[in-house]
């Protein structure tokens, strides 16, 4: 098999990168996925899009999760238009909101630290709180209302992702896993997937959480990815009783068009371990019923746990390798794989079809990696 483009992970970042290949006219992209295509971190995703609320710092990274959030909606328009796929963009903003005395502590050096960043944040009272989302607790103390936060049906997302590639022709291959990257004089020329050889003139590992087991010729991959078990569960109700997507220091709950709620999520270091413990739903629980009791009494009707990808710093991993020809790299996105889809998709494909370099790729690049410079290894 031979491709212009060949991506080794079919989550949402393999997939986005797919599609704006395509839109930017390549002619033949693959997508190859040790499993199903956006079965793991992707789909199991709350599709929160929420730098405002969730940033740290105002960094460079706040600026990559800002950007990308401000893609998304002409990325649901052209999504709705070439695949008929509705992703259900919300634009009802996200409420941070405070229960304890901490929590309220916590809050206003979080209001101060995002007004002297010039965002749009407004500090609501309890009972502005409770106007805003009535199923909210009456021990409500206060919340920040983040307008410009938005959230995305994560599923419906991928299933667009997936209609795109079937009506643009790419071919996405199914349960074909890639164990080494194909190397000839310095030069990325494929992969070896499920014992089978796929040349391809560039090659792009999109891997998620699996991108440590990937070689490089006959070298490990020089960038250390690892699990970070997230579970989660839904509560179904009849109505949407909520608006806009609620945090807390420990949790959050995510509303959605047809009355499920989802919450979560467990952080945990446990390896390749994506099974459903009962500590962490009754955890899970206990935060979603913290900032709305009435869900004590609406019944769960799914839990599942997904492997975020994540890299030693945290931060995504987006760009080429120094010394190796025709290999770049999308991983490590960590809690903000969704999120990040489109920019790093435009990105990539802007430096792949027109060399373009986008400061984000020397910031996010794998050279930032001791070791990275695997030149000659090849
Ligand atoms: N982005 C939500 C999470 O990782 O839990």
């Amino acid at each position: 098999m031979n491709s212009d483009v060949l991506i080794i992970g079919g989550g949402v970042i393999g997939l986005s990168i797919a599609r704006e290949l395509r839109r930017a006219g390549v002619r033949r992209v693959t997508v190859v996925d040790r499993g199903e295509v956006g079965r793991e971190a992707s789909y199991a995703a709350a599709g929160m899009l929420a730098p405002n609320a969730e940033a740290e710092e105002i960094d460079e990274f706040y600026h990559l999760c800002v950007e990308s959030n401000g893609m998304y909606p002409a990325l649901a328009d052209s999504l709705l238009e070439e695949t008929g796929v509705d992703i259900e963009l919300d634009c009802s903003g996200t409420l941070y909101a405070a229960f304890t005395e901490e929590d309220s502590a916590e809050l206003h050096e979080r209001l101060q630290r995002r007004r002297r960043a010039g965002i749009d944040v407004t500090l609501l009272s309890a009972g502005e709180t409770r106007e805003a989302e009535p199923f909210i607790s009456t021990s409500v103390r206060e919340s920040l209302l983040f307008p410009d936060d938005r959230q995305v049906e994560n599923r419906k997302l991928l299933a667009a992702l997936r209609r795109y590639a079937e009506l643009n022709d790419i071919d996405v291959v199914e349960f074909a896993g890639a164990e080494r990257v194909l190397t000839e004089g310095g030069r990325v020329v494929g992969a070896l997937v499920n014992g089978e050889q796929i040349y391809a003139d560039i090659t792009v590992i999109a891997t998620g959480a699996w991108t440590s087991f990937i070689q490089i010729g006959d070298v490990p991959a020089p960038v250390d990815v690892k699990p970070i078990r997230g579970q989660m569960l839904c509560f179904q109700s009849a109505e949407r009783p909520l608006r806009r997507v609620i945090y807390s220091p420990r949790g959050y709950l995510v509303p959605r068009a047809d009355g499920r709620i989802l919450a979560g999520a467990t952080v945990e270091d446990v390896g390749f371990d994506a099974s459903v413990t009962e500590k962490g739903r009754q955890s899970i629980r206990e935060a979603a019923i913290e900032m709305a009791p009435g869900l004590a009494d609406i019944d769960v009707v799914e839990s599942w746990a997904g492997l975020r990808p994540f890299a030693a710093d945290g931060k995504p991993v987006i760009g080429a390798f120094p010394g190796v020809d025709k290999l770049f790299i999308a991983t490590g996105h960590f809690r903000n794989g969704i999120l990040l889809a489109p920019v790093t998709a435009n990105i990539l494909a802007e430096k792949i079809v027109n060399r373009r370099d986008s400061e984000y790729l020397r910031v996010f690049g794998p050279q930032r990696f001791a070791g990275a410079a695997i030149a000659g290894n090849c």
